[in-house]
């Protein structure tokens, strides 16, 4: 075991854009774009960016459910897309996600204990009733109590926040020490929000040191909340990168200023700062664009921009942009 969980290396992942079922373009969405970053044990990592910006995408490439263009994902130091399918299916207990679609990933034909054994019976050599008993803790430190009466129920049976709970218990079942949860409170109201929140930290706690979370959001307050990190996306790129507070606080991408400028934050500090940004859309992108992504929304953008893109640089408090504001 090292202190690094996660290794991010260059990674890519380009679809190819199809002018009609048969026929493939020369033309790519760069859905993740050259992302790169280290993650050590214990950490959360927040990562952001409006719809279309390539954050599912970067959860799927991690967990290798699909195969990037090109770039590597060590976890525990392991080349992930150099393991066989079976030495892949070894890994996969440690690696979990919550899946972005709270409802469609609960299979509506089985019940909450037939769901959670499923896990057990994939991963795990236990006996049907030390599955029980597993279930029956599960679904406790979950917060569904008590236990027996959940077990028998149907996703259709259960309310939007009882049904993440069953995707929460799921995860954590095998004790991952990464687990990715994709908006994971996006289909809640303000109340349930809040009591996700805090069953994501109480499960943190309980693991202290031995669970990582990234969680995905577009959600600035969630990400503020919960995060140590955080990880700006814009159109498949990463344009900041580094501490939660210090980003949220003091936003250096024009980007990351017009995220937190459409957000209420819980902070009275951020909401004097608060700069007013003009909306606008993302670009359609184009595989042959050179130029910044963001450049056609920033109220900055010079000739160099259009042309050219930022690299990531560090600035000196350590975080990581992508703006030529900086370079
Ligand atoms: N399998 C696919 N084939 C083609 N294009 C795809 C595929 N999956 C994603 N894309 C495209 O890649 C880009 C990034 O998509 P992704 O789902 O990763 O974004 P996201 O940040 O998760 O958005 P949202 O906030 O809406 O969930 C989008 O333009 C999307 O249309
Ligand atoms: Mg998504």
């Amino acid at each position: 075991m090292t202190d690094e969980l996660l290794k991010v290396e260059h990674l890519k992942k380009y679809f190819p854009i199809r002018k009609s079922f048969f026929k493939r373009s020369s033309l790519y969405i760069k859905a993740v774009d050259d992302v790169s970053f280290i993650m050590r044990r214990g950490e959360i990592l927040g990562v952001v960016g409006e719809s279309g910006s390539g954050k599912t995408t970067l959860a799927r490439l991690i967990l290798r459910l699909i195969k990037p263009t090109s770039g590597t994902v060590y976890f525990d130091n392991i080349d992930i897309f150099k393991l066989s399918e079976k030495e892949m299916r070894r890994l996969r207990p440690k690696m979990q996600m919550i899946f972005q679609d709270v409802t469609a990933s609960l299979n509506p034909r089985k019940n909450v204990r037939d769901i959670l054994a499923q896990v057990y019976k994939t991963h795990t050599s236990l006996s049907k009733k030390e599955i029980d008993q597993n279930i029956e803790k599960l679904l406790i430190s979950v917060g569904l109590t008590p236990p027996h009466i959940f077990m028998n129920r149907y996703p259709h049976e259960l309310s939007g926040g009882q049904r993440q709970r069953v995707n929460i218990a799921r995860a954590i079942a095998l004790e991952p020490e990464l687990i990715i949860a994709d908006e994971p409170t996006s289909a809640l109201d303000a109340s349930l929000k809040r009591q996700i929140v805090d069953l994501f930290k109480h499960i943190y706690e309980e693991r202290k040191g031995k669970l990582s979370y990234i969680i995905i959001s577009h959600d600035i307050s969630l990400i503020y909340s919960l995060t140590q990190k955080t990880l700006v996306m814009y159109l498949g790129r990463m344009v900041e990168y580094g501490d939660t507070k210090k980003i949220i606080h003091d936003p250096k991408h024009p980007y990351t200023m017009m995220l937190i400028s459409a957000v209420p934050i819980p902070d009275p500090d951020i909401e004097r700062n608060r700069k007013i940004f003009i909306g606008g859309e993302p670009m359609t992108l184009e595989s042959a664009f050179t130029g910044c992504p963001f450049y056609n929304r920033c109220p900055f953008a010079t000739e160099k921009c259009k042309k050219e893109t930022p690299p990531l640089v560090r600035l000196d408090d350590g975080r990581y942009v992508a703006c030529w504001l900086y370079s």
